[in-house]
């Protein structure tokens, strides 16, 4: 590991995983904490508990947390999460549960403090893997969801009502197991990506490879619909990462998303539109940048948004690996993009947007994120005022130890009594 040159990009610097699990109370905060900013902040990512792990996305999976309350960060938390394939890409808290995600397994629930309780699949219901970018409808409280696996059906969508409990599932018919990361809602539908990217050597760190030969569609389905109900929509050949969101405009359902034409090429923001009258699909694209880790405010998930955040990835290189990131909010009804400058010197990790108590406007409210010294000697937890994006941050939060920038977090305010 001392020799940097042989060190793999996704095990040193900003990535390199941490070799200890800790609790740390009252962190130093710069700036003023919010007093309405009630809850804590939980990020996943690899964290291999070797040191070494054949691809970024191998490792197992750590949480890390700060607890923000009372205009304090009252304590950091990491920890492993336990058991034989932990989950390491998301989180996601739903009726009570907050289940750490990845798209090959099962979720394993946690509690409030990052303390493993053990697989959960629905009280039964969940016959195999679940995405690790399920969505909540901010009008209905549903937990909107799929599973994608080597066998047939291969891809089963699932719908939870606000109590968790699984109302409704259908298998959906699709020609094999494609690479399907993410996908989306809007207030009545939700679309499936069915795209050229197969299921590769899976001896290969990056199990996945690209057939020409594969049509690329989209699927629209009604949120109660089953496999007759399915409208399916022709696109140019192309790869999704994630959703940025989606929404209706009378019979046209606009979905932004991060694209790629090919796999293991930048991807960037584009827009696609589905006319469910003509059955035509089209695309533009929105951003050329090299963006991705889209996120917006949760109360507009499936429905018009504004805003977007993204973090642009620079310094790509062939191994997949990038060695500066910025943070972007944009406007999508200009155009017109914000970057918050954090220096040369450090790596912005995904932004999450947390609302101020009792407001749903996309701009009243904070964006929080995990903000890394590139050279990986420390982390701080960042909290930005979205309607000042570019302003300096409202509060900085110092870790007391470094954490490896990882890939998707959640704020997870604490809950009205
Ligand atoms: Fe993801």
């Amino acid at each position: 590991m001392s020799n940097p040159d042989t060190v793999p990009f996704h095990l040193a610097g900003a990535f390199a995983p941490v070799h200890e699990e800790r609790t740390d109370v009252e962190l130093e905060v710069i700036g003023e904490i919010p007093a309405d900013l009630r809850g804590t902040y939980v990020r996943n990512g690899p964290n291999p508990r070797t040191g070494r792990s054949p691809a970024w996305f191998a490792g197992e999976g750590m949480l890390h947390g700060v607890r923000l309350e009372g205009g304090r960060a009252r304590w950091y938390r990491n920890r492993w999460i336990a058991g034989a394939c932990p989950p390491n890409t998301s989180v996601v808290r739903h009726a009570g549960r907050i289940l750490a995600l990845v798209e090959t397994r099962s979720p394993v629930e946690v509690t409030a403090e990052l303390e493993t309780v053990g697989p959960y699949d629905f009280g039964g219901a969940l016959g195999g893997a679940m995405t690790a970018h399920p969505k909540i409808c901010p009008r209905t409280g549903e937990l909107l969801f799929f599973s994608n696996g080597p066998s047939r059906p291969h891809l089963t969508y699932y719908r939870a009502d606000a109590a968790g409990r699984v109302v409704h599932r259908a298998a959906i018919e699709v020609p094999a197991m494609t690479f399907m990361h993410d996908f989306a809602i809007t207030e009545r539908y939700v679309i499936f990506y069915v795209l050229p990217v197969l299921l590769g050597d899976v001896r290969s760190p990056v199990p996945i490879r690209w057939d020409d030969d594969f049509p690329a569609r989209f699927g629209v389905l009604p949120r109660d619909g089953g496999d007759e109900d399915m409208r399916w929509f022709d696109v140019a050949p192309c790869t999704i990462s994630h959703t940025v969101n989606a929404f209706e405009e009378g019979d046209t359902i606009v979905l932004d998303a991060v694209r790629a034409p090919r796999i293991m090429m930048p991807h960037a923001l584009h827009r696609f539109t589905f006319d469910l009258s003509s059955g035509r699909a089209a695309e533009t694209a929105l951003d050329p940048r090299f963006l991705d880790f889209p996120r917006v405010h949760p109360a507009v998930v499936g429905a018009r948004h504004r805003r977007a955040y993204t973090i642009e990835l620079c310094d790509f290189g062939a191994d997949g690996s990038f060695s500066r990131t910025t943070a972007r909010q944009h406007d999508l009804e200009t155009g017109a993009a914000v970057v918050h400058d954090f220096g040369d010197d450090a790596m912005p990790g995904e932004c999450v947007v947390a609302p101020r108590p009792g407001s749903d406007a996309e701009d009243d409210a904070w964006v929080i994120l995990f903000v890394h010294r590139r050279d990986g000697s420390a982390t701080e937890l960042v909290v930005l005022d979205a309607s000042r994006f570019a302003s300096p941050p409202v509060a900085r939060v110092r870790l007391p130890c470094r954490a490896p920038l990882g890939l998707h977090g959640e704020w997870l305010p604490d809950l009205a009594a």
